[in-house]
């Protein structure tokens, strides 16, 4: 049973009308009417949870919550994962990474580059997380969007050569890859303390995993932590993580979310990855990011 469906609210509230919207798209669908300023009752909660099984993200609609209400709302899906970059977390809140552009007095308000390469949120820890929740506070007046690609559908339309290349292997995930080969070259990311880099070492995961709660398989690789296939040659592992990173983001699985003020987009890291879509320097755009913790992929 999943963490989710152990949680319970303390409060029965009373139920609110809302609408859950599918999108067109082979993912994702908006959550309309829903206030995630009241307590959720039980019965609202299942369905919020059910939407986000089905569609993998969900978009709440026109939201004014504090970042105490964001935390405890990403907590009745389990327990929040504080990021190893403390220098970017809400006064506080320390459940709460600030994502942004913006830079104050020569000072980075939050993680500029949070999203730039496709990834699943912390798939450098030996718990990745199970879901995010970012929610818009400044947003610029073009680009910005997050996009989001299924990696169920990934894997189910993955070729069969593919297929039999990575079955049954793992590959590795790491932190610090995001330090290498120019990847900071903005200087987004501070140097690490000895502390910060004992919290991200390299781990390993299946490359096909089974979601804990839907039972679908999907594809559990990405450009932005995932190194290197354990047991191939650097250049065929290379090549074959090329392949799948091409295959990953078709269109046909991928939703662009282009924010709306008030939007709380909540997703599935253990179905999707996901993308930060740009800001040009001269935008302010800013975000507060809760990370669920989820369970060791199998
Ligand atoms: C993230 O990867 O958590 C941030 C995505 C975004 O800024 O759009």
């Amino acid at each position: 049973m999943s963490s989710a469906s152990l949680a319970s609210s303390p409060v029965q509230a009373a139920s609110q009308q809302f609408e859950v919207r599918p999108f067109a798209a082979n993912v994702g669908a908006e959550i309309v009417g829903l206030d995630l300023s009241r307590p959720l009752n039980d019965a609202d909660f299942a369905r919020v949870h059910r939407a986000h099984l089905d569609y993998h993200v969900v978009v709440f609609r026109d939201q004014q919550i504090t970042p105490q209400q964001q935390i405890d709302f990403s907590r009745r899906f389990g327990v929040l994962q504080i990021h190893v970059l403390k220098q970017f977390l809400l006064a506080n809140h320390p459940e709460i990474l600030i994502v942004s552009n913006i830079v104050e007095n020569g000072q980075p308000l939050g993680l500029g580059d949070a999203g730039k390469y496709w990834h699943s949120d912390l798939s450098y820890k030996e718990l990745p997380s199970l879901g995010s929740m970012l929610y818009a506070q400044e947003l610029p007046s073009e680009g910005g969007d997050t996009l989001f690609a299924n990696m169920h559908l990934a894997w189910d339309t993955l070729p069969e050569h593919l297929r039999k290349a990575v079955e049954g292997r793992s590959a590795v995930h790491s932190y610090t890859s995001r330090y290498r080969d120019g990847h900071n070259a903005q200087n987004w990311r501070p140097t690490l303390t000895p502390e910060q880099l004992a919290q991200v070492v390299v781990v390993s995961h299946p490359i096909v995993r089974t979601h804990p709660e839907n039972g679908r398989k999907a594809l559990f690789v990405s450009e932005g932590f995932t190194t290197h296939i354990v047991g191939l040659p650097e250049d065929e592992s290379q090549q074959i993580l090329n392949e799948l990173y091409a295959h990953s983001v078709r269109p046909e699985g991928v939703y662009r979310h282009k924010w709306a003020h008030n939007d709380m987009v909540f997703w599935d890291n253990r179905s999707l990855i996901h993308l930060a879509g740009g800001t040009s320097d001269h935008l302010r755009r800013r975000l507060h990011r809760t990370t669920i913790q989820g369970d060791a992929p199998f």
